[in-house]
């Protein structure tokens, strides 16, 4: 899997890790992190759950397809996606054609739920039945994932194990 200095794309569900395995394969990597909601929240002036309060999850997606672009367009970055952004076929395009490569970091429902329940920042899960929206979510997202992905990690293990695991692809 060898795509010359293509990013490396994280993408799964929210409190996969995408952002801490990120963070730390970049840095055995050394390459440069992106992370795809701060990139749009420093672009918008909004935090995540600002751009939801007032433009709708449509007005985020919208925002989100924007930094897809601007970011799959930057050589040789390790990017955290967000939780949706591999379910548009655009956005998984936009990143392949750039000679991205996708990795699911997949991690038990339980274990998610679990990483999930004292969440007070992802607008989606500000719900009374959190344990069961994400339940049905993640049953409806994950063969996406699965379809977008070009390798699939198993991410139940620690932030530190999962960037190990990352950063032995043989992606460079
Ligand atoms: C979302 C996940 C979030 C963020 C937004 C929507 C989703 O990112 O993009 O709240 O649809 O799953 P994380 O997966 O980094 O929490």
């Amino acid at each position: 899997m060898s795509r010359g200095q293509g990013n490396l794309i994280l993408c799964g569900f929210m409190g996969c890790g995408k952002t801490s395995v990120g963070r730390r394969a970049a840095r055995l990597l050394e390459r440069e992190f992106c992370d795809l909601d701060q990139y749009i929240e420093e672009k918008a002036g909004l935090t995540v759950s600002e751009i939801f309060a007032q433009f709708g999850e449509a007005g985020f997606r919208e925002r989100e397809v924007q930094a897809v672009w601007e970011v799959a367009a930057r050589p040789g970055l390790i990017i955290a996606s967000g939780g949706g952004t591999v379910l548009r076929e655009g956005n998984v395009r936009a990143f392949h054609e750039q000679g991205g490569v996708i990795v699911f970091l997949d991690a038990p429902l339980a274990a998610l739920q679990e990483r999930l329940k004292n969440d007070k920042r992802r607008p989606l899960l500000q719900v009374p039945n959190r344990r069961e929206v994400i339940a049905r979510l993640h049953a409806e997202r994950e063969p996406l994932y699965r379809a977008a992905a070009d390798v699939t990690i198993d991410a139940g293990a620690p932030p530190v194990t999962v960037a190990r695991r990352v950063a032995k692809l043989e992606w460079r």
